[in-house]
């Protein structure tokens, strides 16, 4: 056996190992401190400290949001130009504060893109050429959320940013992401890896539905590992537990501009990276916390998947039913607009166990999760679907309780057929639009089994459905090798931010839910072995609101003087 193959069969074995050792139990939890230390609690807005500020406009909403939500599916808006208009929208819309909370003496702040214990370990960085009204050279910066505003790192010389977009249409940027670990490790300890990269997967689908309001797209770029893209993004001398992990990085490209069967490239040379290495980077990253809690284990695994040369998949096949032929009650476009969906999402901190959902609300929903029916909102994820999702069914109308089994892609159902229970009833709901490959398995009342397999947390049992996203994981990995991991919780993240959204825009809530029992969910599935595995559960229904808790404006905090403060 060559030396390669010995090194891709050690970062299967330790993926795997991290993902055992991550499952929460019935009786007992994954590791971490048990407590929360708020001494150490980590800051949630990393800032480059003596990097330039450059202030984006947060007054979008007239211009932008008050387009139908619905009408980003129906009719897309045209490609707008770049500039610093469009760029301002493009952020407000996708990873910008959208409000913050109050209560006694506690004040803390929420964002368009939902996290984990709102911890927020997702950061995102910006490379761009000259953009109208906003720079007029290449840059790369950092983007910070709490002045909406771009700190930047690092001038690009001439030429550099034309040679760099080389293959990129006109008009086009690159959004790099990266995760700071220890923003959850502090609370969730080992599994704390698998929530970073779901936050990952939700920031892909806010920036998607930015994007897309904007007459763009987001498509990934696949070519360079997690210390290339480090080094692109002027964070490769981080260490420590406060270090960025590079993520990925994404083409934003007009709509329509490249073909889907091709993947944008970045122009870099060996010589490029040596001289970004040496260059003069703007800022030093603010301290989080002054004390850390190691976690060996997050190294352990975030080395197997960096270091891993990750074939790419196949492009997403583009979608296979026009529009014209959508169900007519998915053919309208329902009230609220893109800013009371994108930026009025909650997250339910209780659901109210009666709200039920129309079954044309429940089809809508799964047509627009299905990656070959909504093709423009997942082409951010260049490889084909690998998760399908098992519904605890408690209240939609006309769509009786049970457990269902809905396919993301043609060849899930086969396989879930080898591996799930043999007693399962394999039947199509009466009504359901074929297209959509939802099955029942067992009909009957799940809301104690769904509560208690999702740590028995009670939004489980008291929407008007959850959710088990389950991946198809040993045959993915071995196939794709250890650096499908991370991108399988991407693709549950981004799923979920798109029921986060489709929720709000039925006038109803939902909730990610990353705390449930793994081997539970496996063994009421029938699963064995690793075939598949479950990455992250979901609810929606109709939400209790939290009164002893105050909402206040996102951007109220920016007085003209923290403004002055922050740009001198
Ligand atoms: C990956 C992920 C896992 C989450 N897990 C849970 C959970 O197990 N239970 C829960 O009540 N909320 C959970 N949440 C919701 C977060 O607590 C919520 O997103 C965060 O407090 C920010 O609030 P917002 O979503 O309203 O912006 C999760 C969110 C994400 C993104």
């Amino acid at each position: 056996m060559g030396t390669r193959q010995v090194e891709r069969d050690r970062f299967l074995e330790r993926v795997t190992l991290y993902h055992d050792q991550t499952k929460h139990g019935t009786q007992s939890y994954a590791r971490s401190l048990g407590r929360l230390d708020w001494a150490t609690q980590p800051n949630p807005f990393r800032h480059y400290q003596g990097a330039p500020l450059l202030l984006l406009s947060q007054l979008v909403e007239g211009r932008f949001g008050r387009l139908a939500y619905d009408e980003l599916f129906l009719n897309p808006p045209a490609p707008r130009t770049l500039n610093r208009e469009s760029l301002s929208a493009f952020f407000f819309y996708s990873l910008a504060l959208s409000a913050w909370k109050v209560s006694g003496q506690s004040r803390w702040a929420l964002r368009v893109n939902p996290s984990s214990g709102n911890l927020h370990p997702t950061e995102a960085h910006l490379i761009a050429g000259p953009i109208e009204g906003f720079t007029d050279v290449s840059m790369i910066a950092h983007y910070d959320p709490y002045y909406h505003a771009l700190e930047k790192r690092l001038e690009l010389c001439p030429g550099e940013w034309n040679q760099l977009s080389g293959g990129l249409p006109e008009g086009s940027f690159v959004v790099g992401l990266t995760s700071i670990y220890w923003r959850e490790s502090w609370k969730y300890g080992e599994r704390a890896f698998r929530y970073c990269q779901h936050d990952i997967g939700h920031a892909l689908g806010c920036l998607q539905i930015a994007a897309s309001l904007l007459g763009w797209e987001v498509r990934s770029i696949d070519h360079l590992d997690s210390s290339q893209i480090e080094t692109l993004l002027g964070v490769q001398d981080q260490d420590g537990p406060e270090k960025e992990h590079g993520a990925c990085l994404l083409a934003i490209v007009p709509r329509a501009s490249l073909p889907t069967s091709r993947a944008p490239v970045l122009q870099c040379s060996e010589g490029f990276f040596h001289t970004l290495v040496h260059r003069e980077w703007a800022g030093r990253p603010n301290v989080l916390s002054q004390k850390h809690y190691e976690w060996p284990i997050l190294s352990f695994v975030s080395e197997a998947i960096a270091n891993f040369d990750w074939a790419p998949g196949l492009p997403l096949s583009p979608p296979n039913l026009a529009v014209s032929v959508l169900p007519s009650t998915m053919r309208m476009a329902r009230p609220k607009t893109v800013s009371e969906v994108v930026r009025g999402r909650r997250s339910a901190v209780a659901m109210d166990g009666e709200t039920s959902l129309a079954a044309d609300e429940f089809y809508r929903l799964l047509w627009r999760l299905h990656p070959d029916l909504n093709a423009d909102f997942f082409c951010g994820l260049p490889f084909e679907c690998h998760t399908a999702m098992v519904l605890f069914v408690h209240r939609v109308a006309g769509v009786p309780p049970g457990l269902y089994l809905f396919c993301r892609s043609h060849d899930q159902g086969a396989k879930l057929k080898e591996v799930l229970r043999g007693e399962f009833e394999w039947t199509v709901p009466l009504g359901c639009p074929e297209e959509l490959n939802l099955v029942l398995l067992k009909a009957g009342d799940f809301q104690e089994c769904s509560r208690t397999v999702s740590c028995h947390q009670s939004i489980a049992a008291d929407g008007a459905f959850a959710v088990a996203l389950l991946a198809e994981f040993s045959g993915a990995l071995k196939e794709r090798g250890a650096g499908i991991y991370p991108r399988l919780f991407w693709e549950a993240g981004c799923a979920g931010q798109l029921i986060y959204l489709e929720a709000e825009a039925a006038g109803l809530s939902a909730t990610g839910i990353g705390c449930y029992f793994d081997d539970a969910v496996h063994q009421l599935l029938g699963v064995e072995e690793h075939s598949w595995q479950c990455v992250y559960h979901f609810t929606l229904g109709g939400r209790i609101e939290d009164r002893r808790v105050q909402g206040l404006d996102a951007y109220s905090h920016l007085t003209p003087q923290v403004v002055a403060e922050s740009t001198t």
